[in-house]
Formats: structure tokens, C-alpha cells, sequence
């Protein structure tokens, strides 16, 4: 397992996957599980979803709806390693010897940290560390624990998250100063730039803007958000132009090139953005019909997804386990005798 490079990312097990994050991030993952000459690392953040949510049903049902969204979707589970971040004690142990070598400084500095300071001045607060738990100040040290506790050579995340990985190397270069190189130096490597979508009003597809469109949906309610794809008011028989149209953005990340030539011929001709939406509902609903009901029979057999999270944590822990008693014998904190 060790000799090959390790791809490692961590999904938050938050919110409803939508057709930007199977794009830019989910898609190429699954990609790269195919690979045999990487040995790739993919885990459900969890005690990272606890920052955020606090609701036990729903880091539950949200942890549980994200592990059947990647199955569905093709993941290799007997090359990737695929496992939840509660499942491997590890990963917390080390996060808790990793904080005792990070400078809070460092931690002052984090966007997360930064924008809820911001936003409590702002709003003409007093406290600026209102609302903010040590959870969210101290999420980068979990992260690093995350990264380094499988030796990650490389780290594919959206931009959103580099700061955390330079972090992460941060962190590991302190603690390998202080007690010899035991961790690899991480490398980001950005993924967001395979393919950014647009969302429904026409901005970048982002939960944070609610314009989403969710990757599973039933027919019925899929084409109806299809429909509500914000377009310009060209009649048909007008020619448009497919590079500033969001329902163009979606159908290319999806289609073939030969795919996307004949409908760039077609906005020249004047396409109707009524046809048009049904030629993308239609493209999308086949292309994500297969996965869609396994992803469908995978929520109604819960006890399924279990078995194949059980069998990632036993594959985890077999490189976790003995690292950390390294890690552990590295600081002094040993059995006594
Ligand atoms: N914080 C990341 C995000 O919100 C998810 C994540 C948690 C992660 N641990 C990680 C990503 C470790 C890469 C490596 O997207």
C-alpha cells in the first residue's frame, strides 16, 4: 500500500451533493479510484460535519446519503480506500499531539476563523469570537491529522481549501523538526479547475449562492428545475451564444466533445431555450439514470453502505494503527516499564 502515491481527500458530510460537486470534485475522484498506480484515500469528514451541524439526525442521514452518492456514482472500493473519519480513533489521537505543535497564531490566521470574526464585527458585535467554537478555530489541525496520518503525498481540494493543506505542511514540518521526519510534506493538487458549472442564476454553482441543482433527483421535480435555468430573452431562431449560457455550461461538462460541437451548431441556428431544456433534461436524466436508482437501493439497504464502511475502516486502521503507535513512541508518550 505504501510504496505507491497516495491521493487523499475528506468529504464533509454536509448538505446534498449537487451536479457542481460531482464535476469538479466527485467526479474526477471516482476517476482517479480506477487507477492502479495510485493508492487513493477517501474519507467522510464527519467530525468536520460537527462544526457546522449540530442536528444528530442529520449528520446521520447526511453521512449516510453522501457514502451511497459516491457508491452509486462508480466508486472502486477495492482499490480506494474508503472509509468515515469517526471510525478511525487515530485520526482524532493525532489531531490532539498535532495541536500541542501548532502556533495558535497559525490557527488566527484561517479564513474560516477570519470571516466569523468578520462577520461578528460587522454586524457591530462586541464579542468578535462570538459563535465561534474551538471546533471551527482548530479544524485545520484535524484536517492536517487527516492528511498526515495516511502520509498524503497529494491532496486534491477546491481552492477553498488550500490554505489548510499549506497548514497541514506547516504542521508536519514542525513536528518533524522537533521529533525526526516521521510525516510526508502534503501537496495540494486543485481540482476545481476541471470544470466549473454554472448554477441556476447564472452564477457559479455554489452552495453558498442556493442556486444549485442536486444531483439525484426524482424525474419529475429534475425537470422542473431544469426549467427554471435562468437564460436570456432571445426569441427562438435567433442565433445565441452557447460560451455565456448556463444550460450550454451544464451540457458540456457532461457530453462528449462531438456531443458539445452539434449543439454549439445548433445555438447558431437559433435553438429555442424551451427546446433546449429538454434536450439538457433529457442528456442529464440518462446520463445519471443507472446511478440514480443504485443510489436509490443503496438508502433503502442502509446496513450495505455499513459493511462497505466497516471494510474501509479495517483497511485504514491496518496503516492508521501502526503509524500511530510510531507517532506515538516518536514523543515519549510509551508504555511505562
Ligand atoms: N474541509 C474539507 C472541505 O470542506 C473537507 C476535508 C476534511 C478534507 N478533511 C480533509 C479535504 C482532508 C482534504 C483533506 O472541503
Amino acid at each position: 500500500m505504501s510504496s505507491k502515491l497516495h491521493v487523499l481527500t475528506g468529504i464533509t458530510t454536509t448538505g446534498t451533493p449537487h451536479l457542481g460537486n460531482y464535476v469538479g470534485a466527485i467526479r474526477p475522484a471516482i476517476e482517479a479510484s480506477h487507477r492502479h498506480d495510485v493508492q487513493p484515500f477517501y474519507f467522510l469528514a464527519d467530525y468536520h460535519a460537527l462544526i457546522k451541524c449540530q442536528d444528530p439526525e442529520r449528520v446521520r442521514q447526511s453521512t449516510l446519503e453522501i457514502a451511497a452518492t459516491w457508491l452509486a456514482l462508480g466508486l472502486d472500493t477495492a482499490n480506494a480506500v474508503f472509509y468515515r473519519q469517526s471510525d478511525v480513533p487515530e485520526i482524532a489521537e493525532l489531531a490532539w499531539i498535532l495541536n500541542c505543535v501548532t502556533a495558535k497564531g497559525l490557527m488566527n490566521r484561517a479564513h474560516a476563523y477570519k470571516a466569523a470574526v468578520q462577520a461578528n464585527l460587522d454586524s457591530g458585535e462586541a464579542d468578535p469570537d462570538k459563535g465561534v467554537t474551538m471546533g471551527l478555530f482548530n479544524y485545520p489541525v484535524l484536517m492536517a491529522a487527516d492528511i498526515l496520518l495516511f502520509n498524503a503525498h497529494q491532496v486534491p481540494v477546491g481552492r477553498d481549501q488550500v490554505q489548510h493543506i499549506e497548514m497541514a505542511r506547516d504542521i508536519a514540518g514542525r513536528f518533524n523538526h522537533i521529533y525526526g521526519e516521521h510525516f510526508v510534506i502534503p501537496e495540494v493538487t486543485l481540482s476545481e479547475d476541471t470544470a466549473t458549472l454554472l448554477g441556476l442564476d447564472g452564477r457559479k454553482m455554489s452552495k453558498s449562492y442556493d442556486n444549485t441543482i442536486p444531483l439525484f433527483m426524482a424525474e419529475k421535480p429534475f425537470r422542473k428545475i431544469i426549467n427554471k435555468i435562468k437564460t436570456n430573452s432571445l426569441e427562438p431562431g435567433v442565433p445565441k451564444d452557447p460560451d455565456t449560457c448556463t444550460l450550454f455550461s451544464i451540457y458540456k461538462a457532461f457530453a462528449t466533445p462531438e456531443e458539445t460541437a452539434a449543439i454549439r451548431a445548433r445555438y447558431t441556428e437559433g435553438i429555442g431555450w424551451g427546446e433546449m431544456k429538454g434536450v439538457l433534461f433529457d442528456y442529464l436524466n440518462e446520463h445519471l439514470k443507472v446511478a440514480r436508482e443504485r443510489y436509490d437501493a443503496l438508502l433503502e439497504a442502509p446496513e450495505k453502505i455499513e459493511e462497505i464502511l466497516m471494510e474501509g475502516a479495517a483497511k485504514a486502521r491496518a496503516y492508521s494503527a501502526p503509524f500511530m503507535k510510531e507517532i506515538r513512541a516518536s514523543i515519549g508518550i510509551r508504555p511505562l516499564g
